[in-house]
């Protein structure tokens, strides 16, 4: 049977050329960076020329660069680490005039931003999760409004893993730094990093996390960017690796292959982005003229070029998930990261979809390796599907 992944939001696969960058840290090029001998050395130089692209690609400092397990760990680091510098002392909350510490987000974000600050809530800070507009965008305004002289960090996605919606971040960085120079402001480019420019200077982000698994790197190790001179306690304790601020043996292949990755994507993104663009517009326009009731989520404009996520009223997005898997389809509800529960999706109603239109969506995430053939036969098997699922379903 055909396999068609259209998922690649949830993880890509490692490419070949990662791969073969990758290989020789496995076996030959096994060293521990921090040995002094030749072997170890060498190991060091792969880890060092490795931040060097990533700096490239953020353009940022080489020792701003930090690897680590992954966008949730960045994530868990900035937030935790910044909270713990702004807002405790001895262990305890330290209050700023007399109130909490506090720290913006918004309703959208991944749970790995909504979980640690519902962590840090339990701990006393303050945490305001700012709402979005129907298109699944972040206004500028309820931001300026949610500021105050608490805030000590801002925390808004780039792209959003469920809608692909890109958020105004340059803009938001101003209003941020318009208020005051000190507050923190972090941004999630997971599901950027693919495919729009991560410049940290132009976006005015202090922190930024990055995905290897997003990229066509393998899963399990990401970047962490820190702007130098910004108040933040590493969380994770041990030896004195990434320049003392994240311990534990770095994962050579990998921080290797995470580099290569950056390259490529760096290499390829504008022929990418141009054919996804038309492959995604093109299931957009089809799948909304073939399938009665079906709806876009998220702004048409603002979005990623690499997804599409509708809605279909009167269908069970599980069943219509699990009957494109007999088809050979992958595609998610909501993200891949929360599916097995069977709460709707989080972002879906904030954006003010009741939960049962949420219960219905599909989210169609396209990657390099997407051909036009692959959408058709989306297609062709997607509308008899939705219309079997309706026939059976008790709300007509
Ligand atoms: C927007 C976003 N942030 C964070 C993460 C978590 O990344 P990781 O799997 O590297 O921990 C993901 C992955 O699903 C994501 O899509």
């Amino acid at each position: 049977m055909r396999q068609v992944y259209l998922d690649y939001a949830a993880t890509t696969p490692t490419d070949a050329e990662v791969v073969s960058a990758m290989q020789p840290f496995f076996t030959e090029r096994f060293g521990n960076p921090s040995s002094l001998y030749t072997l170890g050395q060498e190991a060091r130089a792969a880890v060092e020329n490795s931040r060097k692209i990533g700096a490239d690609f953020l353009g940022a400092k080489p020792k701003e660069v930090l690897f680590t397990s992954g966008a949730t760990e960045s994530l868990n680091q900035a937030i935790k680490g910044v909270a713990e510098a702004r807002g405790m002392v001895n262990g305890g909350l330290k209050l700023i005039n007399g109130k909490a510490p506090h720290i913006i987000t918004t309703l959208i974000e991944h749970h790995a931003v909504l979980h640690t600050c519902q962590h840090l809530e339990r701990l006393g800070f303050s945490v305001t999760y700012l709402p979005v507009n129907q298109e699944g965008l972040v206004e500028v305004r309820s931001l300026k409004e949610a500021l105050t002289d608490q805030t000590i960090m801002v925390s808004v996605m780039y792209v959003n893993n469920e809608v692909g919606t890109i958020q105004p971040i340059a803009e938001i960085g101003k209003a941020v730094k318009e208020k005051s120079k000190e507050i923190v402001f972090l941004t999630d480019a997971a599901q950027a990093a693919g495919y729009l420019d991560c410049a940290v200077d132009q976006l005015g982000v202090d922190m930024l996390a990055i995905a290897g698994h997003k990229i066509y790197a393998p899963k399990g190790v990401g970047i962490f960017y820190v702007r130098s001179g910004t108040l933040w306690i590493p969380q994770q304790d041990g030896g004195g690796q990434e320049y003392r601020r994240r311990a534990g043996t770095e994962n050579v292949p990998y921080i290797v292959g995470l580099a290569r990755a950056m390259q490529l994507v760096q290499e390829n993104k504008e022929e990418v982005n141009n054919r996804l663009t038309h492959l995604r517009n093109k299931l957009i326009k089809e799948v909304l003229a073939r399938v009665p009731r079906s709806h876009l989520n998220g702004s048409q404009e603002q979005r990623v070029p690499s997804n599409a996520n509708f809605s279909f009223k009167n269908v069970e997005g599980e069943s219509l998930l699990l009957m494109l898997d007999q088809e050979g389809i992958y595609v998610s509800t909501g993200s891949a990261c929360s599916s097995g529960t069977l709460e709707p999706s989080h972002v879906l109603t904030a954006m003010g979809l009741t939960p049962e239109i949420a219960h219905g969506s599909l989210r169609v995430s396209l990657g390099k390796y997407t051909s036009e053939e692959d959408i058709n036969y989306f297609l062709e098997k997607l509308t008899p599907i939705v219309a079997k699922l309706r026939e059976t379903s008790p709300f007509k």
